[in-house]
């Protein structure tokens, strides 16, 4: 079995870094994750840059992305659209959440609100891009930092409305990384109850270390495609307290592992992120990747 592996360090990886990252050291770092055969690659947001300045350089990075790659990018109105539309993007991202708490906060809009104006941005991009792709983002599918608990019930509520407005699949974030494995079966089954798994995908924070346990609950379900980020780099602006994300590397390491192809280069992987590490002088969040990188020979002349 094959898993599909979103990669979306370059959006939700650096969206929440404070130090100004050149265009053309995303543009490096994509090249890499390429190499190491990540081939689907979340890499950027066409969002408002008063709110998100790291990811101010959308329209100039998109045209230099590496030939190779399907690309995708976060949309949050028209003017978004507009923007992605106008530099070729022809896969988006519509981002809302299961708690108007959290949509107030990141997109300032209402959940409702949300689903309103996301609604005409599906229209328009079907037209514009009639072979295009919708994702849809269900943030705070677990836990809101504002509101708390949230229940399952009402994630699938947003999740059916946003199939209804014609995305294509639902990714379903524990946007703070609180999830256990329990919490993560529950809504599996709810969500494969009326949507097709191959419509499905998990996006896992992983603040408390159970990430790598939700993804084999999900698995187990039969859910195949998880958002992960390259050494665990990530998190939201608007969700204080928030780690990064999976780790690709610990994600990778997990599957191969387990018997499943990823198609990807596990040490490629783990030296396509040091240069960014190096710039933003952090150290690699995954264990995976300090683990096969400490094995390996030291380089010639180093
Ligand atoms: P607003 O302030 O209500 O919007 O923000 P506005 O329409 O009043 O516009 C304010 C200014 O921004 C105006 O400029 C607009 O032109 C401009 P001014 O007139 O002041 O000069 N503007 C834009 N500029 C460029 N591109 C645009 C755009 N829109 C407005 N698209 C808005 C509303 C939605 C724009 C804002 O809240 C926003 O950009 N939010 C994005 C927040 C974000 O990116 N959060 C992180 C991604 S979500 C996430 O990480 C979760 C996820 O990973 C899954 C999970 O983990 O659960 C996906
Ligand atoms: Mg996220």
């Amino acid at each position: 079995m094959k898993i599909r592996i979103v990669e979306v360090g370059p959006r939700d990886g650096l969206q929440n870094e404070a130090v100004a990252i050149p265009t053309s050291v995303k543009i490096a770092i994509i090249q890499a994750l390429l190499n190491a055969g990540l081939n689907e690659i979340e890499a950027t947001s066409f969002v408002s840059p008063k709110w998100v300045p790291q990811l101010g350089d959308a329209a100039e990075l998109w045209p230099e992305l590496p030939a190779g790659g399907i690309y995708s990018a976060l949309v949050p109105n028209m003017k978004g659209l507009e923007r992605a539309i106008s530099v070729g993007v022809e896969r988006i991202a519509l981002f809302t959440a299961a708690s108007d708490a959290f949509t107030q906060k990141n997109i300032n809009m209402t959940v409702d609100e949300s689903l309103e104006v996301f609604g005409e941005v599906a229209k328009v991009f079907r037209q514009a891009r009639p072979h295009g792709f919708i994702r849809g983002y269900v943030s705070t599918a677990f836990e809101c930092p504002y509101a708390g608990k949230i229940a399952p019930e009402r994630v699938m509520d947003v999740a059916e409305k946003l199939l209804r407005l014609g995305v294509d699949e639902i990714s379903l974030g524990d946007t703070i990384g609180v999830a256990s494995p329990n919490e993560v079966t529950t809504l599996t089954k709810m969500a494969l109850g009326s949507i097709a798994p191959e419509r499905v995908v998990y996006h896992f924070h992983d603040t408390y270390g159970t990430a790598i346990a939700n993804v084999a609950a999900a698995l187990e379900l039969g859910v195949t495609a998880f958002d992960s980020s390259a050494a665990g780099l990530g998190g939201c602006p608007y969700a204080p307290g928030a780690a990064g994300n999976l780790a690709t590397d610990d994600l990778v390491y997990f599957m191969e592992r387990q018997g499943l192809e990823t198609g990807i280069d596990r040490t490629k992987l783990a030296k396509a992120s040091l240069p960014i590490l190096e710039f933003l002088g952090r150290a690699p969040g995954s264990k995976a990747q300090l683990a096969l990188l400490g094995s390996l020979p030291p380089a010639v002349g180093a």
